[in-house]
């Protein structure tokens, strides 16, 4: 399948994605164009759990028991857990076969076309530039909290949030400085958050009370009609479909809130060129942080909902205030000192991909080049990662960004469907191609995978799809007067 050089669908060859990402990714002028391979399956997965947990579990599991699904929100855990893993497999398969940067972004460029692939990096930047500054504020409040810090410099109250721009100011600092040096800060603070989600299920289990859990899906009623105009779903703007709590319904429109908790991992992905041995460890690097992440949820939110009548659950610390309930004070602080080192890791690793993505379209030239240029001594695309920091800590510093978490689901779910959709198309067209990990039952899987993540984007608010789409009618404009005549692909011909 090949389109006329000048035609926006162009696609980039993967033998030319491949030689990019490795030692022959050298400039005629000798300036070296690939980042070095210094990571392994356990440092892609110390990065994945690092991006994927963070507020999802320390909030959402609070809000949805209580308004949704009850100790039925486990449930909720599991099948947002299983839609991640559709897309994981593809992901993986794609991972493995083509190991770059760019991801989606790339996966993209190489089998639907261009103008696609620009829009999938778009929306990427989007989701990742969001992902930090939404949890830098998280951070920042949680801080205030927990030392009694000055509220006009921290949380939500603060007119220009300066916690918020620290954190972002010294991870962005470490990142540029280096990808092991990113490893090591990450796998650090991954090992606390995982030990204390441990600690949080080992330790509630003594105080699960069965009737808690009985009965375990509440029968469903009809919710107060609070979702209208631009609030509603687009399923009950489009098709009719109310809102429900509780019922199996519930733990259907609770899966497409906690789905939030599993996004992420796919920037795993975006450390292809970062692996020694991408065809290996790539899938054990997706596979293995969900995994993973999947066993904690539903451990973490079933010993919650055990611990606490749902209806009495908190909305905005649920894990900590379920401790302090049974009289154990000391294990809530313990809580809060984890949910601030696993807030810390998501902002890292959301200004990790990002960098990796910037640096993988100016490559590209759908960007301008020089954003791409590599560091002769880190070795990392420091003036795009630069670049993305002030953009991450302006929005951080001064957009109260709560209502545009939503915005990361979306962009995540929609590049979820193009890199399922990828599969089938480059099976087809690339059959020679070689596939050290392959999805099983192609094309099921994949379809699956695409269908289930648009179901879940239904369930997001008019208000979200409007924001993105407006997002994405810029993106359009800067490909038509930027990127489509400065293409790589287009200079080539
Ligand atoms: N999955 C990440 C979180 O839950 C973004 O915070």
């Amino acid at each position: 399948m090949s389109s006329p050089s000048n035609s926006v669908l162009r696609t980039k060859p993967v033998e030319d994605v491949l030689a990019q990402a490795d030692d022959a990714g050298t400039e005629a002028g000798g300036e070296v164009t690939h980042l070095r391979r210094r990571l392994g399956a356990v440092d892609l997965m110390g990065f994945g759990i690092g991006i994927v947990i963070g507020t999802g579990i320390f909030t959402l599991t609070g809000i949805e028991a209580k308004n949704h699904a009850g100790p039925g929100v486990v449930f909720s855990f599991a099948i947002a857990g299983l839609v991640s893993l559709l897309a994981a497999l593809c992901y993986a398969e794609m991972a493995a076969a083509v190991p770059t940067a760019g991801s989606a972004y790339t996966y993209a460029y190489a089998t639907i076309g261009e103008v696609f692939a620009w829009i999938i990096g778009w929306d990427l930047i989007l989701e990742f530039a969001l992902g930090a500054a939404v949890v830098a504020r998280g951070w920042s409040g949680y801080m205030q909290e927990l030392f009694g810090l000055p509220t006009g410099l921290f949380g939500e109250k603060a007119p220009v949030n300066v916690g918020a721009v620290a954190i972002v100011l010294v991870l962005g600092v470490v990142a540029i400085i280096g990808i092991r040096e990113s490893a090591r800060v990450t796998n650090a603070l991954v090992a606390v958050k995982v030990a204390i989600c441990v600690f949080v299920i080992v330790a509630g289990a003594f105080f699960v009370k069965a009737a808690n859990l009985t009965p375990f899906v509440p029968p469903s009623r009809p919710v107060a009609a609070n979702t209208s105009g631009l609030k509603q779903p687009l399923s009950q703007a489009v098709f009719g479909i109310e809102p429900t709590a509780f019922g199996f319904a519930g733990v259907l429109t609770a899966a497409a809130v906690v789905f939030f908790a599993y996004t992420g991992f796919e920037a795993v992905a975006n450390l292809g060129e970062e692996t020694r041995k991408p065809s290996r460890d790539l899938p054990l690097g997706l596979l293995g942080t969900l995994g993973i992440c999947t066993v904690l949820y539903i451990g973490v939110s079933l010993v919650i909902t055990g611990m606490v009548p749902f209806s009495q659950l908190n909305e905005g610390a649920p894990i900590a205030s379920a401790f302090e309930s049974v009289g154990a004070g000391w294990a809530a602080k313990l809580i809060s000192v984890a949910a601030v080192a696993g807030l810390t890791s998501v902002i890292l690793v959301d200004i990790v991909a990002m960098g990796r993505i910037g640096f993988s379209m100016g490559r590209d030239r759908l960007l301008p080049p020089a954003v791409a240029k590599i560091h002769p001594r880190w070795g990392t695309p420091y003036r795009i990662t630069m670049g993305t920091i002030v953009l991450v800590a302006l929005l951080a510093a001064l957009v109260p960004l709560k209502a545009l978490a939503d915005l990361v689901s979306i962009g995540t779910l929609f590049a979820f469907v193009v890199v399922s959709l990828a599969v089938p198309i480059l099976r087809r067209t690339r059959p020679d191609m070689k596939r050290p990990f392959r999805v099983p039952f192609n094309p099921v899987i994949p379809v699956l995978s695409a269908l289930a993540c648009l179901y879940l984007m239904t369930n997001l608010s008019l208000e979200t799809w409007s924001r993105f789409l407006v997002w994405m009618l810029v993106g359009f404009l800067v490909y038509f007067l930027y990127g489509r005549r400065n293409a790589r692909l287009a200079q080539r011909d």
